[in-house]
């Protein structure tokens, strides 16, 4: 049996009062409160360069706090949960300046430690050191790293060697929210817990598997993040390929981390490189120009960064190939992008036609689709041909069977930071990147953006279509549909 209790814990959030702190990490923490799973002493420390009034801060946050919780709903538990927060002003990343935080955490000692890095990986050498040097790292402790985790193989070695220094592979929780999604965890419970997917669950019967993450947003107050990073890692490096690994692994033996984690491993590991020439028609690449987002006309990425030579992607589409045999020849479209007409993620299995066809007058192919659709609304859905009904003889309308989340479970979805926080308290990496995953992706990431800038050219897609029009690949059915 695992154990599943939460012993106490201080968690220490480095950049506390950063922007994904109080939309995401701070709330996750309320909700779990609320629920009664942090019934434990526990007290949440939130590391600011800057501020010192945490009365005011704690007004900020209950604001963002306020947002997460659905109508009807109230901010009970709002005092009761800020009691066990506190604002720490740290102005420095040096001994000194850390003593304030050691006195506050080893008036414990006995509690975990989580220290969630939710700054930029340039922070995270001097953190660790500094942890060290104070001494603050003991069997108890554990890290939680926020993406990117570098931006390219090369400097995310460099990462991994700095928190390896400090910490164990169990005591470090690499986070990709994309994996607390509840949609995306029941990817393995439709596969493994279900007969009549698995049987059918390969290139015999399957003709090709779309992953699409369509964002409407642009890239926000980002830019200079953004600019570094580009869609590819942004997004493909992570979330889409955790979501390909889900899709295509073979079943784990069971469900202890590592053994899930090794299935998905070579998964990456099968993922076919791209070379100068296959590059060519297997990868696209976009940026937005102005136009019209739901009614409201947005600039361009250029002028949204204020820098008019870039050349960053805000669009990426991969045909990509698993090499094993599972998956022979079966292609893999991987999509996403910002100022899509919709935001949507889903994935979506199309099966082959059937072998043969009895049915000559039918105008639909005999097939099947499943879709899986992450967001904004959670559900599964199997597109299958029914006959519409009354004399004159078979026709054909393709129906859809539908399991919607939010219609069968009642309850409300918690947010996926909030699964995570709770994996991390128990200490379960099932759902966190493995050292050897990371650099797996890193390794055919690299095969396209070392390729990508002199092979293919960035072609620029207006704000609310769906993407370099014709270009983006074969294959497309769906996606110029939705
Ligand atoms: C983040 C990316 O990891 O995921 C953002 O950095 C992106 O650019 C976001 O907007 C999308 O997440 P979600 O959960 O809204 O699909």
């Amino acid at each position: 049996m695992k154990d599943t209790v939460i012993k106490p814990f201080h968690a220490v959030i480095f950049g506390g009062d950063g922007d994904l702190s109080k939309r995401k990490i701070i709330p996750a923490f309320y909700h779990r409160f609320v629920d009664g799973q942090l019934k434990m002493p526990f007290q949440i420390i939130c590391i600011s360069r800057s501020l010192d009034d945490e009365a005011d801060f704690k007004k900020v946050l209950t604001e963002f706090i306020s947002k997460t919780i659905e109508k009807g709903a109230a901010l009970e538990k709002i005092d009761e949960f800020m009691d066990h927060l506190e604002l720490m002003k740290v102005p420095k990343t040096n001994q000194e300046s850390f003593e304030v935080l050691k006195t506050a955490i080893e008036k414990e000692s006995d509690w975990q430690r989580v220290f969630y890095f939710s700054v930029p990986s340039g922070a995270f050498s001097e953190i660790c050191n500094t942890l060290k040097d104070v001494n603050l790292l003991n069997d108890k402790s554990k890290v939680v790293l926020e993406k990117p985790l570098g931006f390219s193989l090369k400097s995310s070695r460099e990462i991994n060697a700095i928190i390896s220094d400090a910490f164990q592979e169990k005591q470090i929780f690499r986070i990709d929210h994309y994996l607390g999604k509840e949609t995306v965890q029941n990817i393995m419970v439709l596969r493994f817990a279900n007969h009549l997917f698995e049987r059918a669950w390969n290139a015999d019967n399957i003709e090709s598997i779309q992953i699409t993450v369509a964002e409407r947003l642009g890239v926000e107050k980002r830019a200079g993040y953004y600019d570094k990073t580009g869609a590819l890692l942004d997004m493909v490096q992570n979330h889409l390929l955790q979501i390909l690994c889900l899709i295509a692994m073979e079943p784990p033996s069971n469900l202890d981390p590592d053994t899930v984690r090794n299935e998905k491993l070579k998964v990456l590991e099968s993922l076919r490189f791209f070379d100068k020439e296959s590059i060519k028609s297997n990868v696209v690449r976009g940026q937005y120009t102005r136009g019209t987002v739901t009614n409201e006309k947005v600039n361009s990425y250029l002028e949204d960064i204020e820098e008019y030579n870039s050349e960053t992607e805000t669009f990426v589409a991969i045909k990509a190939y698993i090499d094993n045999w599972r998956w022979k020849n079966t292609p893999f479209y991987l999509r996403t992008g910002k100022r899509m007409k919709k935001k949507y993620s889903d994935i979506v299995i199309n099966f082959k036609t059937m072998p043969h066809n009895i049915f000559q007058d039918s105008k639909h192919p005999l097939k099947n689709k499943l879709i899986i659709r992450l967001q904004p609304e959670e559900r599964i859905e199997l597109v299958q041909l029914s006959k519409i009904p009354g004399p004159g003889g078979y026709r054909f309308k393709p129906i859809s069977l539908k399991l919607d989340f939010v219609d069968t479970f009642k309850e409300r979805m918690p947010d996926a930071y909030e699964r995570l926080i709770i994996d991390i308290l128990r200490g379960n990496q099932t759902l966190f990147m493995r050292h050897d995953e990371l650099e797996a992706a890193w390794k055919w990431i690299e095969s396209i953006n070392s390729n990508w800038s002199k092979q293919i050219p960035l072609d620029l897609y207006e704000s609310g279509s769906w993407g370099p029009g014709d270009q983006v690949l074969d294959g497309n059915d769906e996606w110029q549909t939705k």
